[in-house]
């Protein structure tokens, strides 16, 4: 019998209000804010298998072209975990074949893009099967996807995507994203770009995970997630009115809370390195110099995202290459605010 498969090209995406601490399961303490790469994708090809028996699937992952295995042992413990509820996957094994199209430990929220494509995959077998509509299908890819990693939620979205449930945004929820409506958001940010300096290209010391743990006793938690909430709504109302530097105000804060939660938590971590202070330094005096229109924030991780919209890319690359040529940074990848994952094959083939 012929396996089911799908393939999709999933973005990364990068989050102005951070999520930073978790409750239950996999639900984020706080709501998160994030616009959607366009160059740094994920493609990943699932196929499913089905057997006559009734128990745990197996699974294989090959990144690369080749076996993974602790990209299987995570992709594994996944699948478990789906099929306590989702009784269906308890009838297949599955074959993951998945590449990113940036370097690995460039910054870019891998987890971000490759549980989104996943979570992708998934929905449209579930669709082949009769078990998703059309209706909540993206709905469904960012819930599955939540489940892997809570930042895949918003990747399965194009644009500007909230992800968790907030008073200030009707039918949030902590259980998967919403995009925001782009008609509501100012032309400033719909343009966005993001140029990410790669200071280290290293593993992180710390994964995003144990940080979220790092949460649970921490002394300025309720602190951080009230400053959160505060600025998801800010947030939201600066998108639509265009307001630049109250925008730029609120990248920096959230950079700066995240690694300062990281700094004070019980085992303290450091994940700043001089190149990422010494290249904040530099984006402020750029600012001032020319009155550009430009601000950074940073995911967990030493390696800074430049963002400025594009009426400002010219003057703002070349700075940016003009800085490269003195300092010991590695590269640059210049991405922007993308329209969101695509299937690479539609059709799921019909089980017999
Ligand atoms: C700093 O989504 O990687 O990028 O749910 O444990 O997989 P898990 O964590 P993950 O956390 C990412 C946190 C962040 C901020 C953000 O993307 O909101």
């Amino acid at each position: 019998m012929s396996p089911l498969s799908s393939t999709w090209q999933c973005p990364s995406n990068i989050a102005i209000v951070k999520y930073w601490g978790k409750k239950g399961f996999q639900l984020p303490a706080n709501p998160s804010v994030s616009f959607t790469l366009q160059e740094c994708t994920t493609t990943t090809t699932l196929q499913a298998f089905q057997h006559p028996g009734r128990r745990n699937p197996e699974v294989q992952l090959y990144f690369d072209g080749e076996y993974n295995e602790p990209f299987t042992h995570r992709a594994r413990n996944y699948f478990h975990e789906l099929a306590a509820t989702l009784k269906w996957l308890k009838s297949y094994d599955f074959e993951i074949t998945t590449t990113n199209n940036f370097p690995h430990g460039a910054g870019i929220a891998s987890s971000a893009s490759a549980y989104g494509a996943l979570g992708l995959c998934l929905a449209s077998i579930e669709q082949a099967l009769g078990l998703t509509d059309s209706e909540n299908f993206l709905q469904r890819a960012s819930f599955l996807a939540r489940l892997g990693s809570g930042s895949a939620s918003r990747s399965v979205y194009g644009g500007w995507v909230i992800w968790g449930k907030t008073l200030f945004q009707d039918k949030s929820s902590d259980k998967y994203a919403l995009p925001l409506d782009t008609q509501q958001i100012h032309p400033l940010f719909l343009t966005l770009q993001d140029s990410i300096i790669i200071v280290s290209d290293q593993s992180k010391s710390v994964s995003s995970t144990v940080g979220h743990g790092m949460m649970q006793n921490h002394p300025y938690a309720k602190l951080r997630y009230a400053r959160a909430n505060e600025h998801t709504q800010k947030l939201i109302s600066i998108l639509q009115q265009g307001d630049w530097e109250s925008f730029a105000h609120i990248c920096q804060t959230e950079a700066l809370d995240l690694h300062a939660m990281m700094m004070t938590s019980e085992n303290p971590f450091l994940l700043l390195k001089p190149q990422t202070l010494q290249w904040i330094e530099w984006i402020k005096e750029w600012k001032i110099q020319e009155n550009l229109k430009i601000t950074y924030t940073l995911d967990a991780g030493p390696n800074l995202h430049i963002l400025y919209p594009d009426t400002e890319s010219i003057k703002v690359r070349k700075h940016i290459e003009n800085a490269l040529e003195r300092s010991e940074t590695l590269k640059v990848i210049h991405d922007r605010i993308g329209q969101g994952p695509m299937p690479l094959t539609s059709q799921t083939l019909k089980n017999g």
